[in-house]
């Protein structure tokens, strides 16, 4: 027997859910029409289906926009000045001489006397304005880890006051880098296209404001995309309100080997009138060598429908942002949903 027949058979394909539809992480265009074919030819009433109740025909107001919209990025990037990347080293200055672990950072122990009011002004365009802004820049490579953590963070506290916890890890601050290189890939393989080099399609993260630091770019590739939820809800009840109904009940949320192996929850919201896009396609479809689990149920074709749509017309309706070295990155991530294309690194860049 060779080697490659041994390693056949004792490394068996991972168990996948039974019934689950043609559908991976990755969208595929010609599949989505296909289904979409498919399931006006079994019911072609589906388009003329009411809204669920509560659920407007449109949406609108400052955060409903598409990418064409948006004529130079001199519209959300804000440049510090010289005065406030001084402030910003006199804050950490301060942070520092208090001798407190990174959880005590906040607006009182990193005091930013100018910048703090303009970050302020720049938070209510979070919340009630476009949903974006991108800060530049800060100096990398004049930090150390450490000191670009406190600076971070700092910096943040200033547009928002609470911090949350990152992807389920207890962290509030996640590094977002290829991982397939460390230990991670030895131990079974990465489920998140987050920690990989490839395209991560569209999605919120949990929590309403979130925050992105670049401290590399990439060689090639890699290009930050933010698209309106509530465009992306337009489109969707104008021409499939079906879908609708679809997202706002209840789906299975795949926890991956957690206990309880799923949870239960909408992917869509109407909070007060507040259209909420909430939702990461994995969860339902798994990622790379994480299928979605085998002992929990399939989600259905309208689903795996609704999950198409849902990125293709925020693809289509994306704004591509030239994402620096230096630059931080806020999101409204309750309005907004974000992608990043697919990168490569170089000896130089990793
Ligand atoms: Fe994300």
């Amino acid at each position: 027997m060779s080697a490659t027949e041994t390693m056949t058979e004792t490394v068996p394909p991972p168990p996948t859910c039974v019934g689950q539809p043609d559908i991976s992480y990755h969208p595929d265009e010609a599949k989505f029409r296909a289904r979409t074919a498919r399931r006006l030819a079994e019911d072609p009433t589906l388009p003329q289906r009411p809204l669920p109740e509560g659920f407007p025909p449109s949406v609108e107001g400052p955060n409903v926009w598409e990418g064409k919209d948006w004529k130079d990025e001199s519209q959300w990037v804000y440049n510090l000045t010289d005065e406030h990347l001084a402030e910003i080293d006199r804050a950490l200055a301060h942070f520092e001489s208090l001798d407190k672990p990174l959880g005590f950072i906040n607006k009182e122990t990193f005091p930013l006397p100018t910048l703090s009011q303009e970050l302020w002004k720049l938070a209510k365009v979070l919340y009630s304005g476009r949903g974006f802004f991108v800060l530049r820049e800060i100096p990398i490579d004049k930090y150390s880890r450490q000191e670009l953590m406190i600076v971070y963070a700092g910096i943040s506290s200033h547009v928002g006051s609470e911090r949350g916890k990152q992807d389920g890890t207890n962290s509030m601050l996640a590094h977002i880098k290829d991982l397939r290189v460390s230990h991670a890939h030895e131990k079974g393989g990465i489920g998140n296209s987050a920690y990989t080099t490839d395209k991560q399609v569209f999605h919120s993260d949990i929590g309403d404001l979130i925050a992105l630091l670049s401290i590399q770019t990439s060689a090639h590739g890699g290009i930050s995309r933010l698209s309106s939820g509530g465009r992306v809800y337009n489109e969707i009840a104008k021409t499939r309100p079906d879908l609708i109904t679809v997202m706002k009940d209840n789906w299975q949320l795949d926890k991956f080997g957690g206990n309880p192996g799923y949870g239960e929850r909408p992917v869509l919201y109407n909070e007060d009138g507040h259209i909420v896009i909430q939702y990461s396609r994995r969860q339902f479809v798994g990622y790379g060598t994480q299928l979605r689990s085998a002992h929990i149920p399939p989600i259905s074709e309208a689903q795996a429908e609704a999950l198409d749509m849902l990125h293709f017309y925020a693809e289509k309706y994306s704004l591509e942002l030239n994402f620096k070295k230096g630059d931080i990155q806020y999101i409204n991530s309750m309005g907004l949903l974000h992608a990043r294309d697919a990168f490569t690194d170089d000896g130089e860049k990793t």
